[in-house]
């Protein structure tokens, strides 16, 4: 069955104090998650061991890397392997955010690589994509955030591409209060599946989870997520409110 999926993404916010009171407020709340729905926590690399231990025993709980490096290890100053994140129990990483994208030059071919490692050391992917306002507004998105998944997912098996979690993050909604209508998450989402379905076939697409992210709010979240291909969010700014992270969590199918 197809998992539904809360993820936080603090991005660079939160002292690590701030981050273990987020992090007590929202398991404090004792959300009741069904078997296919899933938490995750993506979090600054400093707090990646003490989130993984305060979920510890909250089932179906997780935390998540914001970034790796695509080499294994060397000499890269700075840098973060996905053999380093494996080596402390991380089993999810963000990839190929927007921000990342933009402020720091992440191509499509880089994160193939990035994909690539991650998968070698067993950390599932959360895949990113979206077109900023100039594509949406010329109205070839659809072909821009295909172009995204061709080069950075489809030279992947079956077997790997089910690992991937997918989140789409229209640029002109992120961190803006913009969010995309019901009916362009949804229009996105399902072509999305379609050209997934099209390159790994329908059951492979079927089971993927897709996420919608861009200003996912605590009164936005059930109608997005209540879209049949909408699996569920990533939250930036609303995850950093725990009373707001916590009611979206809630909104899950
Ligand atoms: P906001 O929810 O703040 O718009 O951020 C979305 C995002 O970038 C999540 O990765």
């Amino acid at each position: 069955m197809r998992k539904q999926i809360a993820a936080a993404n603090w991005k660079m916010n939160l002292t690590y104090r701030q981050g273990e009171q987020l992090l007590d407020d929202i398991l404090n709340a004792k959300i009741s998650l069904k078997d296919q729905q899933l938490v995750v926590f993506a979090v600054p690399f400093p707090y990646l061991i003490m989130v993984n231990s305060e979920i510890a025993d909250a089932k179906n709980y997780f935390v998540a890397a914001q970034n790796c490096y695509t080499k294994k290890s060397g000499a890269y100053t700075g840098e973060v392997s996905a053999e380093m994140l494996q080596s402390i129990g991380i089993k999810f990483c963000v990839l190929g955010h927007s921000e990342r994208r933009e402020y720091f030059a992440e191509s499509n071919q880089m994160l193939a690589e990035k994909i690539n490692i991650c998968l070698a050391y067993d950390i599932a992917p959360i895949f990113c994509c979206g077109e900023p306002l100039s594509i949406r507004e010329s109205g070839t998105q659809n072909s821009y955030v295909e172009k995204q998944l061709k080069e950075s997912l489809f030279h992947l098996s079956t077997e790997q591409i089910r690992k991937i979690i997918i989140a789409y993050e229209p640029i002109w909604a992120i961190g803006t209060g913009k969010t995309a209508t019901t009916e362009q998450a949804q229009e996105m989402h399902s072509y999305l599946r379609s050209v997934l379905a099209k390159q790994f076939g329908d059951d492979v697409a079927d089971e993927l989870s897709i996420l919608y992210g861009g200003s996912v709010k605590a009164n936005n979240a059930k109608e997005l997520f209540s879209s049949p291909d909408v699996d569920g969010g990533l939250v930036g700014g609303a995850s950093l409110i725990a009373g707001d992270f916590i009611e979206i969590t809630r909104a899950l199918k």
